[in-house]
């Protein structure tokens, strides 16, 4: 299971279980072999004591020869009746601890006789103790000890990569100038990841550059055919000509200015922030709005719709013309295209537009895919890639505009354009 802790503290956690291992098993060793030789050394020497007492000094009739902390019981023996607290012990080595006090005692049986030989270990065991403690103490000591070396030692470990993720996060490195990072580092671990990020960083920077090349070169290569268009049709019509040759130079030169606006709308959008500053012709909503109505509103009436331009209230604001006419184009263009019977309107208000028409209408579930790139719904008819919304909503992202779609009570679809309320939730659904 991926772990969510910090390498940092994960490498912390290993290096202080580590050492927890390793000194508490060394620590559980010297109690052992402290226990054992206690037990072999004293054993062997109580064995030796109670085999002289039992076959030389009872034999020949002395009281046992012992030091002053060894005493010698026997339950045959009356003057070394066994004490209540040494009864039923098992034969060979013991030790009793009774409160402050310990004994070792050795237990023979010889001939359904038993012999006891104890011998008082008070200090022994205090000393004992003692050990145990220093080793408890040691033990402890270990571990705050590697706790801070693993502290040290993961903060030197993570250094080289804090810096890394640093320098990725403030520099920017997209910029062509700025310097590659693997040079500041070791040819090691961290020092492979900096250049891998150099090469897929220059990459980026190359794809980047031909996307650059790429808009510069339609925006230079289009705009010249597309001129001669426009200015072949302003020369053609000037002509004697037939009323329907007229009606169909007029219509390559409204396409001709189409396209003109829609390479125009691209090079803006594609790049991106760099040239935000740069300066822009400004145009009020009314501006652009009466001239995609003059545009659209002949097609739509052609087609035998009802189009109304409503002005509801003045707006003040400036805006980019080829944005702001892209939009309005867009709109226009859906409303006239899925609408087959009634009307369709467009009513300018303060800070904002909305284009209403009686058409098919979007469900409701399709409000939010409709914005999506090559996305059409399901009343789609006739060409169309799918584009024009998504084109929308990012011309609006890019310009702090807000836009949503509702399907009024009396049919249709009305999208709504707000020009000063930036947001992320672009849609809304009635
Ligand atoms: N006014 C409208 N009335 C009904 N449906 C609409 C309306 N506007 C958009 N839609 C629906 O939203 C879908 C997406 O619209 P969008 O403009 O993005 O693409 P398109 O019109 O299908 O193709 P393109 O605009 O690329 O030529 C359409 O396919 C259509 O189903
Ligand atoms: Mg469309």
């Amino acid at each position: 299971m991926p772990t969510k802790q910090p390498f940092a503290r994960r490498i912390l956690i290993a290096f202080v279980l580590m050492t927890v291992l390793v000194s508490g098993v060394f620590s559980l060793s010297i109690v052992a072999v402290v226990h054992l030789i206690e037990e072999h050394l004293v054993s062997e020497e109580l064995k030796r004591e109670l085999s002289t007492v039992l076959h030389e000094d009872l034999k020949h009739g002395v009281s046992p020869r012992l030091d002053a902390s060894t005493r010698f019981f026997a339950s045959n023996l009356a003057q070394y009746a066994i004490p209540q607290q040494f009864a039923g012990l098992d034969e060979g080595f013991n030790e009793v601890v009774e409160g402050d006090q310990a004994f070792y005692v050795y237990v023979q049986e010889v001939n359904n006789q038993t012999y006891l030989l104890v011998q008082e270990q008070h200090e022994f065991e205090a000393r004992e103790q003692a050990l145990f403690n220093v080793v408890l103490a040691g033990f402890l000591l270990t571990v705050v000890v590697a706790w801070a070396l693993g502290l040290v030692m993961a903060r030197k470990v993570m250094a080289p990569l804090s810096r890394l993720a640093h320098q990725v996060r403030h520099r920017d490195q997209l910029h062509a100038l700025a310097p590659p990072l693997a040079p500041d580092y070791p040819d090691d671990e961290v020092g492979q990841l900096a250049a891998a990020f150099d090469s897929t960083l220059g990459q980026v920077r190359q794809s980047l550059e031909r996307e650059r090349m790429f808009t510069s070169d339609v925006s230079h290569e289009l705009r010249t055919p597309l001129m001669v268009i426009a200015s072949s049709c302003e020369l053609l019509a000037e002509t004697c000509l037939e009323p329907r040759q007229r009606e169909q130079i007029a219509r390559i030169g409204r396409a001709s200015e189409e396209m003109r606006e829609l390479v125009q709308t691209f090079l803006q959008l594609a790049r991106g922030s760099a040239n935000q500053s740069a300066p822009v012709a400004q145009y009020s909503l009314a501006c652009a709005a009466t001239e995609q109505a003059e545009r659209w509103g002949a097609m739509i009436r052609d087609k035998g719709l009802d189009f109304q331009y409503i002005e509801a209230a003045a707006d003040n604001g400036l805006y980019n013309p080829t944005f702001l006419s892209s939009v309005l184009a867009n709109l226009l263009r859906n409303a006239l295209h899925y609408t087959e019977h009634g009307f369709v309107r467009l009513i300018l208000e303060k800070d904002g537009f909305r284009v209403e028409d009686s058409g098919t209408g979007i469900p409701v579930e399709q409000h939010e895919q409709i914005f999506q790139p090559f996305v059409r719904g399901t009343q789609a008819r006739g060409e169309g890639l799918g584009l024009g919304l998504s084109l929308v909503k990012r011309i609006c992202a890019k310009q702090g505009w807000h836009i949503s779609v509702h399907n009024p009570p009396a049919g249709g679809t009305c999208f709504t354009v707000k020009f000063n309320q930036p947001t992320d939730e672009i849609f809304t659904s009635v």
